[in-house]
C-alpha cells in the first residue's frame, strides 16, 4: 500500500503506523539537519516498513537548518540506518530528553546561516622554528604504535564499562609518566556525572597568559555496532571494539605530542591543554560536559581547539584532508602555512588534499565551535575513502596500517607545529 506524501508545511505530526500507541516513556527529542529529516521521512514512506512496526517522526515546525523531531526507538533506527545509507554516515543527530533542550540546541548561534566566529586571539605568524624543527625529529613512530596496541588490548573502551574506566586509567599513567619531571605540567582525570570513562587532561601551565589555553584533543572510547539494513542499527557495550583508527589513532598522537613537548625545554606563553575525551561516540556527551563543568563562565579563554579522530588509515593520494564545516577558516589557513613551512620535503613532507566536510556534528571540536572557539579538524583521508572498518571488530592497528603504517606520524608532526605555535614560547626577562 502507497501512502499519500504529506504536504510538508502542515506536517507537524508524522505517526507511522498506529496498531498500538507508543508507550510515552519511548520518546526522545533528536536535532538533526533539515534536509536529512525531510529526506528520512520521504525514504520512510518508500521503503514501506511503515506498517510493520510503529515509528513515531513528529517534526516540531521551524525555520532554520536544523529540526527537533519528536521520535521513538522505531523511528530512530530507521533514521539512523537511512543516515547511514544516503548519507554514508552513522549519527547525524544529537540525542536529547526532552523537548526544550532539543530546541535550545537548534537555535544555537553556530547553527544559524549568518554565524561567524569572532576574530581570533592569535596572530596567525609562523616564527616558532628554533622549537618546532628540533622538536619534529623527537616523534617516534615505534611509540604511537605501542599505544595504539595497548588501546586496542581493552577489549572496547566504551564510554560506560569497566573496560572503558581501565582505559583512562592506562592513559593517565602513561601521560604521568611523560610529564613527572615537569612542575609546570598537571595531569588530571574529570570525572563525569552519568558513566564509568573519565576525561583524562594534562595541563601545560602557561608563563605569560596561563588564561589563554590552547587545545588539542582526541577521544578516548571506541564504540561496536551492527547495522540492520532497512530496520535498524543496535550499539553494544558487549562487543569486541578494538577502535585503532577511531580513535586509538588520534590518542596515540596526542600522548606522543605531550611526551616530545614535556620532554623538551620548551616553556609556553599560553596554556596547553591535552585532552583525551570520554564518550564521544555517544554524542559528543564528554566533550559538552567538560566544556559546561571546566570552562563555561570561567577565566580560561580557549584560543584554538585541534581534533584529531582518525589519523591512522591513508585511504586517499594526498596525506591530510581538512574539515571545512564546524571549523575555522583562520585557524585552518594558519595550520596550513605551518605545513608549508615545516613539511614541504623529505623527512617531514606531508601533502595537503581538497578540504571535505563531515556534514554533521561528527567529532568533538563541534561541541567547542558551538561555544565560539576557532576550531581545526585534520583528517586522514577523502570522505569517501576513509576507514570502513569503524565501529566494528575490524577497526584495528593492521587494517589501519595496511596501507602506510606512518601516517599518524604525520599528524602528531601537525599536531606539534599547532601546539608550539599557537602557544609560542615564553622569552625570559634579562635580568635588570
Ligand atoms: N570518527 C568518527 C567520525 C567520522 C567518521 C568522521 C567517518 C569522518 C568520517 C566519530 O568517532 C564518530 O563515529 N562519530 C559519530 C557521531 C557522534 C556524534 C556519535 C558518527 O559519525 O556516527
Ligand atoms: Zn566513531
Amino acid at each position: 500500500m502507497k501512502r499519500l506524501r504529506p504536504i510538508p508545511s502542515l506536517l507537524t505530526l508524522f505517526t507511522l503506523s498506529s496498531a498500538t500507541a507508543a508507550l510515552p516513556q519511548d520518546r526522545t527529542w533528536i536535532v538533526t539537519d533539515r534536509q536529512v529529516a525531510l529526506d528520512t521521512r520521504d525514504k520512510l514512506e518508500e521503503l514501506d516498513l511503515i506498517d510493520s512496526e510503529e515509528a513515531v517522526f513528529n517534526l516540531v515546525p521551524s525555520t532554520g537548518p536544523l529540526v527537533t523531531v519528536e521520535i521513538n526507538r522505531a523511528g530512530l533506527g530507521r533514521l539512523k540506518t537511512i543516515v547511514h545509507r544516503e548519507y554514508n554516515h552513522c549519527g547525524g543527530f544529537s540525542p536529547h530528553s526532552n523537548r526544550a533542550e532539543a530546541r535550545a540546541q537548534e537555535r544555537r548561534p553556530a547553527y544559524q546561516p549568518n554565524f561567524t566566529l569572532s576574530s581570533p586571539k592569535f596572530a596567525a605568524v609562523v616564527d616558532q622554528q628554533a622549537v618546532v624543527v628540533p622538536a619534529l625529529d623527537e616523534i617516534d613512530a615505534t611509540r604511537i604504535a605501542a599505544v595504539v596496541c595497548k588501546l586496542e588490548s581493552f577489549h572496547n573502551r566504551h564510554y560506560d564499562t569497566d573496560n572503558g574506566q581501565a582505559a583512562s586509567d592506562y592513559l593517565l599513567q602513561l601521560w604521568e609518566s611523560y610529564t613527572s619531571s615537569r612542575s609546570d605540567i598537571t595531569v588530571r582525570k574529570v570525572p563525569h556525572d552519568d558513566w564509568k570513562q573519565d576525561t583524562v587532561m594534562a595541563r601545560i601551565e602557561g608563563r605569560e597568559t596561563p588564561s589563554e589555553v590552547v587545545v588539542i584533543g582526541a577521544h578516548l572510547d571506541s564504540i561496536y555496532c551492527v547495522e540492520y539494513p532497512g530496520l535498524d542499527r543496535t550499539c553494544t557495550r558487549d562487543h569486541p571494539a578494538p577502535g585503532a583508527d577511531d580513535d586509538a589513532s588520534g590518542i596515540a598522537a596526542v600522548s606522543e605530542i605531550l611526551r616530545v613537548v614535556a620532554s623538551s625545554d620548551f616553556k609556553p606563553r599560553r596554556t596547553i591543554e591535552f585532552i583525551a575525551y570520554a564518550a564521544e561516540e555517544e554524542g559528543l556527551k564528554g566533550s559538552r560536559e567538560l566544556i559546561q563543568k571546566e570552562y563555561s563562565g570561567t577565566d580560561r579563554q580557549v584560543i584554538g581547539a585541534m581534533q584529531l579522530d582518525m589519523v591512522g588509515f591513508k585511504g586517499s593520494e594526498k596525506d591530510v584532508y581538512f574539515v571545512s564545516d564546524a571549523t575555522s577558516q583562520q585557524l585552518t589557513d594558519f595550520v596550513k602555512s605551518m605545513i608549508a613551512t615545516y613539511n614541504s620535503s623529505a623527512p617531514h613532507r606531508i601533502e595537503v588534499g581538497e578540504d571535505i566536510t563531515c556534514g554533521y556534528a561528527c567529532s568533538d571540536h563541534v561541541s567547542w565551535y558551538e561555544e565560539g572557539v576557532h576550531t581545526v579538524f585534520p583528517f586522514e583521508a577523502n570522505r569517501e575513502q576513509s576507514n570502513k572498518k569503524i565501529h566494528s571488530e575490524g577497526d584495528t592497528g593492521d587494517h589501519m596500517r595496511s596501507i602506510d603504517s606512518d601516517h599518524p606520524l604525520r599528524f602528531a608532526k601537525l599536531g606539534l607545529e599547532y601546539v608550539i605555535e599557537m602557544a609560542k614560547g615564553h622569552t625570559p626577562q634579562p635580568p635588570e
